[in-house]
């Protein structure tokens, strides 16, 4: 079931496949000394041994990488000049002098742990612009919030930017040879499989929503009724996994089906449950953290088999992933086996082909169908996965959050619920067509807060970036150069949005501003990428999120966020408020690591509505 079960250490292996590069200064001083004994015996080259040769050789380390360093920036400037073209600006080295940038690393790393997302490029932004080049380990990095560069990355240059070897090497550990990663021919091979099952036939069926919506929604509606906050983001992950996993692979994983989880407080010694362990708390558990190490070890490169030396935290973390995801595709095996009409007629696999045949095909059956492997099947359920659960739970969460803050924005959502659908009605495809304020505010959400807030690609040949302003040079992006992006802090900037950028005001998307900002330039608008590797699943997540908010708005009249629910390790720093801008603002802490999230969850607490019954609407 798995890859080669030999175990040799990460970075073990890093080591042999860099030891060429290691040896190749030392052998070179090595032979030249060597050399100089030989045919220069009365040369001063001769007299060199002991303690002093010894250092030369550990010297030639750094000063070949020194060397090889001025070399490359030599030649990326000259190739830069002839194309005409500029490099992007690097920090100047006053601000951080440390070899390889080796300060910017430690302060970052220190940023995603414990700030505000994108706070450790603020200064950067405001000293060198919107695109520039954070030059990390050596190397060249360059890092964007334009949206004339962004659309290059991934519409008009696509065939020159790639997601690249670098992020495969990071992500393999989780992601494997899925569609996310992939490029090029086994990109195309994932992306035509998968896209036929987003299409308007498939979406537009809302029983898979509707039952585990329903099982969510009365899940929270229990513990409101006996006075508990509930850990909304927790309840739309599973919500979000529940469906996903049933609309791709036919099956549901029945996350929903375990109890929710109390706040922190609600324990005495007595009555302490929540130390019991469940595969259901250990998959989210485990899910998340593996997305975190990946997260965290994307700024190392292709070199962080340094900093995990001894042992892949990410596939450690996959196990408890693992012990979920594979049932379903064993089952999935076994089914394939059945039908081909082998003899091995053990009930279970009766049962399933029984089952399948009214529920019709699913991605996975459709899979199947072209190949047997099983690390292939495993890694396209997780990109799936990762796909469908996090992002779509992350957009539910912020609404929320923001619909919490903001009553008169709830209202209005609520009145336009109750009368394009009414109180208990369910949702049908063609009603969110007509529900221009719930898009808005979904669209208002994913501007402010967009689930995947930063993103990479990697230059394959060398590419122009595009002048800003009349008058400036194209920038010259080096063969192989990482590229990273942020649309969070695109979405938020008031020179492309207006001087209320930072304001949650879904009007934006209805009133005279469209035409004034988004309509000349739909690039400032990202969240779901563009050209064409788009988000296969952005319909899916639309009608999903909306489907669930409908249903959820028609219980709740009010929704309030409830801060002493949060552990202390969530609450926001009380500095926030002193600091101005939108981080005063902010009642939660948020987080990404592939994807945006609130920081030990939104507990919320709501109230029922009375009943509206279909003949007052
Ligand atoms: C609000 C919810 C969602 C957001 C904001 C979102 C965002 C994105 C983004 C930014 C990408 C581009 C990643 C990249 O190329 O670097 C992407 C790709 C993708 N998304 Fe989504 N997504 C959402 C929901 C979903 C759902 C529900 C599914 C499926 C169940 C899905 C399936 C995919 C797939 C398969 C790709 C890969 C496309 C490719 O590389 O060709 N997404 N999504
Ligand atoms: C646990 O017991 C305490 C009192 O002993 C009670 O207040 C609390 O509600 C109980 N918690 C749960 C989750 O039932
Ligand atoms: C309940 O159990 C958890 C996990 O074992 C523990 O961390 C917590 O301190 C316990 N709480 C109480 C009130 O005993
Ligand atoms: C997959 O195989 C089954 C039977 O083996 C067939 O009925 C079905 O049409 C196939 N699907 C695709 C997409 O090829
Ligand atoms: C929301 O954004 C999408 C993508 O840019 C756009 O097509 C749609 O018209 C927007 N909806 C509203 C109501 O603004």
């Amino acid at each position: 079931m798995s890859r080669l079960n030999i175990n040799i250490p990460p970075g073990v292996l890093y080591l042999i496949k860099h030891t060429p590069h290691l040896l190749f200064p030392p052998v070179t001083v090595y032979v030249f000394l060597f050399l100089g004994h030989v045919y220069f015996p009365d040369s001063t080259v001769s007299l060199i041994g002991g303690w002093t040769e010894i250092f030369l050789h550990i010297l030639s380390l750094p000063l070949a990488l020194t060397l090889s360093v001025w070399y490359t920036d030599l030649v990326n400037a000259w190739n830069a000049w002839k194309l005409g073209a500029v490099m992007a600006k690097s920090p100047s080295l006053w601000e951080d002098p440390t070899p390889g940038g080796f300060l910017s690393i430690l302060r970052m790393s220190k940023a995603m742990r414990s700030g505000y997302p994108a706070e450790q490029l603020r200064h950067r932004l405001d000293t060198l612009g919107h695109t520039f080049n954070m030059r990390i380990l050596f190397t060249d990095r360059i890092f964007t919030a334009e949206p004339e560069h962004i659309k290059a990355f991934l519409a008009t240059q696509f065939e020159h930017f790639e997601k690249g070897e670098d992020s495969r090497s990071t992500f393999d550990s989780l992601l494997g040879t899925g569609v996310f990663a992939a490029d090029g021919d086994l990109w195309k091979f994932h992306r035509t499989l998968t896209r036929p099952f987003f299409n308007r036939d498939r979406i537009s069926h809302f029983d898979i929503f509707d039952r585990h919506a329903e099982e969510a929604i009365s899940q929270m509606r229990e513990r409101f009724r006996q006075g508990w906050a509930v850990d909304f983001q927790e309840v739309v992950s599973r919500f979000t996994i529940d469906s996903a996993t049933e609309f791709l692979f036919g099956k549901d994983i029945g996350t929903l089906n375990e109890p929710l989880a109390y706040p922190f407080y609600a324990f005495s010694s007595s009555n302490n449950t929540s130390n019991t362990h469940s595969t259901i708390k250990s998959f989210a558990h485990s899910f998340t953290s593996a997305q975190m190490h990946t997260f965290h070890r994307a700024r190392w490169g292709k070199h962080w088999p340094l900093v995990e030396f001894w042992k892949d935290r990410t596939k450690e973390e996959m196990k408890g992933v693992r012990r979920v995801l594979d049932p379903i595709l064993v089952q999935a095996l076994e089914r394939k086996s059945g039908k081909q009409g082998e003899e091995k007629e053990e009930e279970g696999v009766k049962e399933v082909r029984d089952r399948e045949v009214g529920e019709g095909e699913t991605l996975l059956d459709h899979l199947i169908n072209y190949t047997d492997d099983p690390v292939i099947l495993r890694d396209e359920i997780m990109n799936l996965a990762v796909a469908g659960r996090d992002t779509t739970a992350s957009i539910l969460t912020f609404t929320m959050y923001m619909l919490s803050q903001h009553p008169e924005i709830l209202r209005k959502l609520r009145e336009e619920v109750l009368q394009k659908i009414g109180g208990k009605r369910r949702p049908t495809y063609e009603d969110f067509r007509e529900m221009r304020y719930l898009r808005a505010v979904l669209n208002e959400t994913l501007r402010l807060y967009p689930p995947v807030p930063f993103n990479m690609r990697q230059c394959k040949d060398g590419a122009l970036l595009p002048p800003i302003k009349p008058g400036d040079k194209p920038i010259y992006v080096p063969p192989g150069t990482r590229c990273a992006y942020s649309v969070l802090v695109m979405h938020r900037r008031p020179d492309l949005w207006g001087p209320t950028a930072l304001d949650f005001d879904p009007d934006r998307f209805l009133d005279s501003r469209v035409h004034e900002y988004l309509t000349p330039n739909p690039f400032i608008f990202l969240p779901f990428n563009a050209g064409p590797r788009i988000c296969l699943g952005q319909q899916f997540a639309y009608h999903e999120a909306s489907f669930f908010l409908v249903r959820l708005l028609q219980r709740f009249g009010a929704i309030e966020l409830v801060e002493e629910a949060m552990p202390l390790t969530g609450r926001v720093p009380k500095e926030w408020k002193d600091e101005g801008g939108i981080k005063a603002r902010e009642r939660v802490q948020m987080r990404s690591h592939l994807t945006m999230y609130v920081v030990e969850g939104l507990w919320l607490k709501m109230e029922e509505a009375e009943e509206v019954t279909e003949e007052e609407v």
